[in-house]
């Protein structure tokens, strides 16, 4: 894993979209593989602007995102789906067929896990994997002691992620039970991740992914074995990991 410190959450969000913006121009046939969640907004907000700059063409790119809710429909304001429009899809120039996000409101959830990750097969697997990192160290939805070799499965989400995501929704009971995530061991066959963490309330998890050691109940862990893993980490979130 290379680190990169960044200053603030803005710097960690135009370094990252740097990093992205580079793999664009040079390959801009690329398969990118994106996350939600608060922390990749800015990373957004700068692809965007870069895009309404210099018109970097996602016109030939493919995307697969990591996650989604079991049962929220995509125009649902917290499902995935709708953000990725809100955020991102809708202020570039990429065909509506190339984005790839798991349909949480599919009949046979097992089915629709297969068939997407036989999509990402399909498409030669994904060259470049944005992350963020959950406090308690879950990547996508892949919670602690998920097996580090799992494909596209069905996950029953922890207390404190959907804790941690109440905030946008009314209330906890609100707060879909399931999600459809890539698995780790979809992750781990990225040829590129980039992992991004900003604030006080990562700096726990950021410290552990430093310096502990490969934990099945530490999901992030594992990217230790992976090659080429950029991780973008803000002052706040490096705060136990200088001291
Ligand atoms: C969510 C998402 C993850 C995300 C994480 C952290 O549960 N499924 O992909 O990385 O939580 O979210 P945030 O960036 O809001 O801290």
């Amino acid at each position: 894993m290379k680190l990169i410190e960044a200053r603030d959450y803005e710097e960690m969000s135009q370094l990252a979209a740097g990093l992205i913006i580079g793999e664009i121009n040079e390959f801009p046939t690329m398969t990118l593989g994106l996350a939600t969640g608060a922390t990749p907004v800015g990373t957004y907000r700068a692809l965007i602007q870069d895009y309404q700059h210099n018109r970097t063409s996602y016109s030939r790119v493919t995307t697969f995102n990591l996650d989604e809710y079991v049962g929220l429909h995509p125009t649902h304001p917290n499902s995935y789906h709708y953000y990725m429009k809100e955020k991102l899809f809708d202020h570039i120039d990429i065909p509506s067929h190339r984005i790839h996000i798991p349909d949480g409101m599919a009949d046979v959830l097992e089915q629709e896990c297969q068939r997407y990750e036989g999509s990402i097969e399909e498409s030669g697997g994904i060259d470049l994997q944005l992350l963020g990192i959950g406090s308690n160290g879950h990547i996508g939805f892949n919670e602690p002691g998920t097996p580090f070799d799992k494909a596209t499965h069905v996950v029953e989400l922890t207390p404190s992620t959907r804790e941690a995501n109440r905030r946008y929704f009314n209330g906890l009971s609100e707060v879909p039970t399931h999600a459809i995530t890539m698995g780790i061991g979809t992750i781990m066959k990225s040829k590129k991740i980039i992992l991004l963490a900003s604030g006080l309330k990562k700096a726990r998890i950021v410290h552990q992914l430093l310096f502990g050691e490969v934990d099945n109940n530490v999901p992030a862990s594992i990217l230790k074995e992976h090659s080429h893993v950029w991780v973008i980490a803000d002052q706040e979130a490096l705060r136990y990991a200088k001291s």
